[in-house]
């Protein structure tokens, strides 16, 4: 699709703009091949979210032991009167990574009169599916949507904005998903897309017991672990490799030193994953690395931003200290 409308009326009728920044997409075998290939093993986790797996996260959410997104809609529940004093009048919000969150919802509920938004993805007809349901909801609000990689910068210099403050909304965490330097890039990245005056409201999930942290990712359901083997059962069945999935478990594991809840795939006998005419032998107890949720404390986030060029004018959290919203404002040179 090179539907790339500005400025008018666009083809999706129900929107104010679609622009189409044609993201370069992940290559799926490649990343593979070389993360099967690569000591020790690794997948980037972009890949959990096929249908199968975006279905099964919005099932993490909603478990007993996933506290992250109950507790972030809570804390933006709660604060809601100070946000929009903080956004003032007429704000533009802007959301990277905007998938279909509800949380847009409660931010645009607690502002009460931002005059608009843009959902940036690089999932097309997801992110255009979700802006034209957030229209319908909110006809005062100017609704726009933007293909592309947030990872790159935003570029939104070309878009038919309303001029009010731009306010950045980066819920969920997802942040926490980067390494340190990554993490550090894309808030900086961030910049790109503002003017003095504008604002990040950011969420970052806290450092805390490490039990809670890993059971979250280890429901007793077994949502979470569904969740990370779908993952093998997409590089059998789109890849064409052959493997056993039954010879995986999942694991989550609190790494002390990086701050970080890890995600693995443990062989549990010696088993082979075959893809392109390579075989890739794990041995009993060798792992697949999947992901890396990073979490803070108010202080490493705050480094964390200082390190991107951002002040942190105000920070949040619930009341047992599980997570935590940032509003950070750029240091401009003067
Ligand atoms: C969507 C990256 C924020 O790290 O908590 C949830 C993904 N993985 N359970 C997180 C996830 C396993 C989630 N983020």
């Amino acid at each position: 699709m090179t539907d790339q409308v500005i400025g008018r009326q666009s083809a999706h009728a129900l929107i104010n703009f679609f622009d189409d920044q044609h993201p370069p997409l992940g290559d799926f075998m490649r990343d593979v091949e070389e993360g099967l290939s690569a000591t020790p093993r690794s997948i980037p986790p972009v890949y959990f979210y096929d249908q199968e797996g975006s279905a099964l996260f919005d099932q993490i959410t909603e478990l007993p032991e996933y506290y992250v997104t109950r507790t972030e809609l809570d804390l933006l529940g709660k604060i809601s009167s100070e946000l929009s004093l903080r956004a003032g009048a007429g704000a533009v919000v802007i959301e990277p990574g905007s998938g279909s969150s509800v949380k847009i919802r409660t931010l645009l509920d607690a502002l009460g009169d931002a005059s608009g938004y843009v959902g940036l993805d690089i999932s097309r007809d997801h992110l255009i599916a979700a802006c034209e349901d957030l229209a319908r909801d909110y006809p005062d609000v100017a609704i726009g949507a933007v293909c592309a990689n947030f990872t790159a910068g935003l570029k939104l210099d070309h878009l038919p904005l309303p001029d009010g403050r731009r306010l950045i909304f980066f819920p969920g965490s997802t942040i926490g998903n980067f390494e340190p330097a990554d993490a550090r890039a894309v808030l900086a990245g961030f910049r790109s897309g503002m003017r003095k005056g504008d604002a990040v409201l950011i969420g970052a999930d806290r450092v805390k017991d490490e039990q809670i942290l890993v059971d979250a990712y280890d429901d007793a359901a077994g949502v979470t672990a569904a969740f990370n083997l779908n993952l093998l059962e997409r590089i059998r069945s789109e890849l064409g490799a052959t493997l056993n999935v039954e010879d995986f478990t999942h694991k989550s594991i609190w790494n002390t030193e990086l701050q970080r809840i890890e995600m693995h795939l443990v062989a549990q006998r010696r088993t082979e994953i075959e893809l392109n005419g390579k075989v890739h032998v794990f041995e009993v107890g060798e792992t697949l690395h999947t992901e890396n949720s990073h979490k803070f404390t108010p202080t490493s986030f705050q480094l964390l931003a200082e390190s991107a060029g951002y002040t942190v004018v105000k920070h949040w959290s619930d009341q047992a200290e599980l997570f935590s919203l940032y509003w950070l404002e750029p240091n401009w040179e003067a």
